[in-house]
C-alpha cells in the first residue's frame, strides 16, 4: 500500500484554503494597541472578520487597514469601552456590517 505523507487530513486542507475561523466575527477591544493589534491580525489571518475597537480611532484604523491590505477582513470602530453606549454602538455596527443576512444560529459575535 502506498501512503502519501504529504497528504493533509481533509479538514486541515480546507483550513489551508479558507482558514479555521472563516465565517466567524471577532471583536477585539483595545485593538489599536500592541497586544490587541497582534490579536486582531492573528484572528484575521485564520479567516475571521475582525472589528478593531479602540478609543483612539486612528490606532484602530491603522490596524484594520493593515489587515485589509493583507487581504483580510476588518474594520475599525472608535469607542470608549468605559461607556456602555459606546460598547452597544460598537457591537451594533459590527452586527449590521457582517451578520444581517445570516440565519439566527450564525449570528454569533465571538
Ligand atoms: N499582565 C501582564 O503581564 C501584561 C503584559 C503586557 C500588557 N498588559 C496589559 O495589557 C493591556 C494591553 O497592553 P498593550 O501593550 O497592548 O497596551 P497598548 O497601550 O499598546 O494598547 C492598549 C490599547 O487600548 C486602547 N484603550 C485604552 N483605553 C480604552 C478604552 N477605554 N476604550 C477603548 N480602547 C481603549 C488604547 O488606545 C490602546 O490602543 C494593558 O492594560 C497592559 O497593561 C499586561
Amino acid at each position: 500500500m502506498r501512503t502519501n505523507h504529504n497528504c493533509l487530513p481533509a479538514r486541515q486542507l480546507v483550513w489551508r484554503i479558507v482558514g479555521p475561523l472563516d465565517g466567524k466575527v471577532a471583536v477585539v477591544t483595545g485593538g489599536g494597541g500592541g497586544i490587541g493589534g497582534a490579536t486582531a491580525r492573528a484572528l484575521a489571518k485564520e479567516g475571521a472578520s475582525v472589528a478593531v475597537v479602540d478609543i483612539e480611532g486612528s490606532r484602530g484604523e491603522r490596524v484594520a487597514g493593515g489587515i485589509v491590505a493583507s487581504d483580510g477582513n476588518a474594520f475599525s470602530v472608535a469607542a470608549d469601552l468605559s461607556e456602555e453606549s459606546d460598547v452597544v454602538e460598537a457591537i451594533k455596527a459590527t452586527i449590521s456590517l457582517w451578520t444581517p443576512r445570516r440565519a439566527p444560529q450564525q449570528r454569533r459575535v465571538d
